[in-house]
């Protein structure tokens, strides 16, 4: 959901008192439309041009909507926005909503280039327009082995991805988060090579679970959280979920990404969670759910639970990777 161009949705917004009643919801689960079970079956039809068999093997309408069911407990709203990582807002968790507003989001546009026939730079506003912002349920797990249950109002990135028109050459998609030095003060430090980058196969980019996220708890996402728009790749590791996006670029190579370049040993391209490769310094096989409230180093008490092969979103999207070698491609 986003308010500022959507105000009639605005006054349907949950406040976050009732975001931990299991009535609720379930009530709210059944708002989430069959348009994903559309947006699935018109992907049979979609020639994705990557050169994976798997393009067409789109998990069906039940395992989809099984992904939105989940009954983990929610991490509290409060949480999810004052324990984060935006590095262009500083290095400690508290800093992105310490100084969130550093970031300007109004106005806001995205530059679509690479290969599609419809470049351009679009406003949020044309970019939100058509779409119907759902609510979806998410396991977002985090690099630093901290995982959080967060509901997330968004639309499918393969819905806005269709209209640029990619080429039969598009096989990657990359996206990069907004460059301003001057404003953010992350960004004045090397930590990162800026601005901070990420990507996806194409395939990876057009199935049913990718979302872009533009609001979460029912309400407009907060920018420590990556407003106005912000990937959500829920079966991968979180540092693939980019925030604050300003430019999608079509590619045929695979896109250079942030903490890969970074630490290439590290951090692959692909990052699906994967309690079965560790990273070099440490386990992937347990996360510590920070559910309910947590604030700042009680997390790292909080319990620790196993993780699961592709986040728990392996029946759907496991055939993504059906023949490739997860240690190899991590
Ligand atoms: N996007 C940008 N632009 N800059 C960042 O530093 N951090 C990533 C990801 N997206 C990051 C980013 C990492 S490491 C994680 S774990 C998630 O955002 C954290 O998302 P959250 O703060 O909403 O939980």
């Amino acid at each position: 959901m986003n308010s500022r161009f959507n105000p009639e949705k605005k006054s349907g917004a949950i406040p976050s008192s009732e975001i931990t009643d299991r009535k609720v919801f379930e009530q709210r689960r059944t708002l989430i439309k069959a348009s994903v079970a559309g947006a699935a079956g018109s992907l049979f039809g979609y020639s994705l041009g990557t050169g994976s068999a798997l393009a067409n093997e789109v998990a069906d309408e039940d395992t989809i909507r099984a992904a939105f069911r989940t009954t983990e407990e929610l991490t509290s709203q409060k949480t999810a926005t004052s324990y984060n990582n935006f590095y262009e807002l500083g290095t400690d968790k508290g800093d992105p909503a310490r100084y969130a507003n550093r970031l300007i989001t109004e106005p806001w546009s995205v530059k679509v280039d690479g290969e599609c026939n419809k470049p351009g730079t679009y406003t949020l506003e044309d970019i939100l327009k058509p779409h119907d912002i759902e609510e979806r349920i998410y396991r977002l797990r985090c690099v630093e082995a901290w995982s959080m249950v967060i509901p997330w109002n968004g639309f499918q990135l393969g819905d806005l991805l269709k209209r640029f028109e990619p080429t039969g050459n598009a096989k990657y998609v990359a996206f990069e988060t907004i460059l301003d030095p001057d404003r953010l003060p992350g960004q004045r430090r090397p930590v990162l090579q800026w601005p901070y980058r990420e990507g996806l196969r194409l395939d990876e980019a057009m199935h049913p679970l990718t979302i872009l996220a533009t609001g979460m708890y029912g309400e407009d996402i907060p920018n420590q959280n990556g407003a106005p728009l912000r990937l959500v790749v829920p079966w991968k590791y979180g540092f693939k979920s980019i925030k604050s996006i300003v430019r999608i670029s079509f590619t045929e190579k695979e896109p250079p990404t942030s903490w890969n370049m970074s630490a290439p040993h590290e951090y692959g391209f692909y990052s699906n969670v994967n309690p079965k490769v560790s990273h070099p310094r440490w386990s992937q096989s347990r996360e510590r759910r920070l559910a309910g409230e947590t604030k700042g180093i009680s997390a790292l008490f909080s319990p620790k639970v196993e993780t699961h092969f592709l986040n728990g979103y392996a029946d759907q999207v496991g055939s993504l990777y059906a023949d490739m070698d997860l240690k190899k491609f991590f």
